[in-house]
């Protein structure tokens, strides 16, 4: 199986979503393998968010039902759209069952619903009342290498817990990189990012074993909002 993406090699802080990251290349292996070895990701609708190239989200385009690939930003939602049609006739999938749409964590779900507008190109990345309810019905949710700033990582979860409470139930695979750097502040070599991420989690007991390469946890809730059944599973 041959998957194209353009791509940038570098990329400013802006526009981090020009680049393929690692945590975008275990992700899309992990739902490659599966959906080459089981059936569990057949004619499921699912939704990548913070897309960047889209890699993941069109990995699963060959086996899925719907797949709405988010971001935010014109550059990176034209790349996205750009990519899906690279790939569509290679891998077989029907392009109209990929949507790119436009989906800021700045702004809270659902997204406003907007009208195509033919002297606005970038029109076609909002979302029409239905896409909104279809988005809700997902049962997947993928992000890989959105964990990197902590203001971010505030606004991301905010997301996700505002999809997570809305329609369908959904277990969301997340891929990071732990990333360390010198702090000045501690005088050592730390994660910083990640600490703050895993102030999110609270590890079921007895799910986590060492050097488990997936674990299940649960964003934090506390007793007042219960879990709804809905997971997480990482990949570090
Ligand atoms: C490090 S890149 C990861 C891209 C891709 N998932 C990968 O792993 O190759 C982080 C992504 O998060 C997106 N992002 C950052 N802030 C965002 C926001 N407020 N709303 C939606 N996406 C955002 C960026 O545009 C970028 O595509």
């Amino acid at each position: 199986l041959v998957l194209t993406v353009q791509r940038g090699v570098t990329s400013s802080l802006r526009s981090v979503g020009l680049q393929v990251w690692k945590a975008a290349m275990l992700l899309t292996d992990f739902v490659l393998h599966k959906s080459f070895t089981s059936s569990e990701f057949d004619g499921v609708t699912a939704m990548e968010i913070g897309a960047g190239t889209g890699l993941v989200g069109l990995a699963h385009a060959r086996v899925a039902r719907r797949i709405f690939i988010t971001d935010r930003g014109t550059d990176i939602l034209d790349n996205c759209l750009a990519n899906v049609r690279l790939n569509s006739s290679m891998l077989k999938f029907d392009e109209a069952k990929v949507l790119v749409r436009e989906l800021d964590w700045k702004l809270s779900w659902p997204p406003p619903v907007g009208t195509r507008d033919a002297s606005d190109p970038s029109s076609i990345y909002l979302w029409s009342a239905s896409e909104i309810k279809e988005a809700e019905q997902a049962t997947l949710l993928f992000a890989a290498d959105v964990i990197y700033s902590d203001d971010l990582t505030d606004l991301f979860f905010d997301t996700v817990r505002q999809l997570m409470s809305s329609g369908a139930k959904k277990v969301m695979y997340l891929t990071l990189e732990k990333r360390y750097n010198f702090s000045l502040d501690e005088l050592g070599v730390v994660a910083n990012g990640y600490k703050h991420f895993r102030s999110f989690f609270t590890v079921l007991d007895g799910m986590w074993r060492p050097g488990q390469c997936y674990t299940e946890t649960r964003p934090r809730g506390g007793a007042d909002r219960p879990c709804d059944g809905s997971s997480v599973h990482q990949g570090i």
